[in-house]
């Protein structure tokens, strides 16, 4: 088995590969959440390296020639470091891919007025990561960015559809189109934030798009995989799927499906250190 792997912090990651299956279902995959330290979002850049740099070494040694960091904050805070210092040394023409790049690259095509607003972790909007990479892209773009540290934990804790939840979507979006009315693109830049869609519509107004990183990160991959035909011919292609979880499996179980949309069997693991 060599399947393409998909690691998040906890179940977040599951909004992308749900797209990614849809899409791109010949290939094996191992979904693998970090459920028992998430979340990331307000940690320090040593530790998120650290776990990271864990799971992607168990991808790869459970034969993942190919990781997609399903995860902004991991994606935001270390994937450049792990490509550079760590890939060279856990070899083999292994790959690891985020998801902020696919994002900023799409992002320009969804916005007229070229004010965009981003919701995201604290790690990932303190490390500026979109605004670098939008402005790779798109250099007329001004981008709006808030925090909300408070949805990652509300989404881990299955709280989403309580009104306290709500309260809090409709701070922090209040805080974010506060800053400019020009915003008419709304990108939810945290893997989780697809699980608070309805309360984000409630205080968003109609005429600003939200985008959903999944079909882009899966868009992406696909065209990845067509220009990488040495990379796409050693995915095994039985159409197996593998869940883990640093957690408890039954707790990971009853709490996926919402995300994935389908039923999910996971195992315990832990990552070796
Ligand atoms: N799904 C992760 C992301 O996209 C959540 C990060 C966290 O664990 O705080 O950023």
């Amino acid at each position: 088995m060599h399947p393409i792997g998909i690691f998040d912090s906890g179940y977040g990651g599951l909004t992308v590969f749900k797209s990614i299956r849809q899409q791109l279902p010949q290939y094996d995959y191992i979904y693998l959440g970090d459920n028992a330290r998430a979340p990331y979002g307000d940690r320090s850049f040593e530790t998120v390296y650290e776990y990271t740099l864990q799971a992607v070494k168990y991808l790869f040694n459970a034969g993942c020639p190919l990781i997609i960091l399903a995860c902004n904050t991991a994606s935001a805070k270390v994937l450049r470091q792990i490509q550079e210092k760590d890939l060279p040394q856990l070899g083999n023409g292994n790959r690891i891919l985020g998801v902020i790049r696919p994002s900023a690259e799409e992002i320009g095509k969804h916005t007229q007025t070229k004010h965009i607003g981003i919701v995201g972790t604290r790690g990932t909007i303190n490390s500026q990561s979109y605004v670098l990479e939008i402005e790779k892209s798109y250099p007329d773009i001004t981008v709006h960015q808030q925090a909300c540290p408070m949805w990652v934990p509300i989404i881990e804790n299955n709280e989403q559809h309580t009104p306290q939840a709500d309260i809090q979507v409709q701070q922090d979006i209040q805080k974010l189109l506060g800053q400019s009315s020009d915003i008419d693109t709304l990108l939810l830049g945290c893997t989780h934030y697809p699980l608070l869609i309805d309360s984000i519509k409630n205080h968003v107004p109609e005429h600003i798009n939200i985008v959903i990183q999944g079909d882009i990160v899966a868009d992406k991959l696909e065209n990845y995989l067509s220009r990488h035909p040495a990379m796409e011919e050693r995915i095994s292609k039985n159409q197996q799927i593998q869940f883990f979880t640093t957690d408890d499996a039954q707790v990971f179980d009853e709490n996926a499906t919402q995300f994935f949309g389908a039923t999910v069997h996971s195992k315990q693991i832990n990552l070796p250190k």
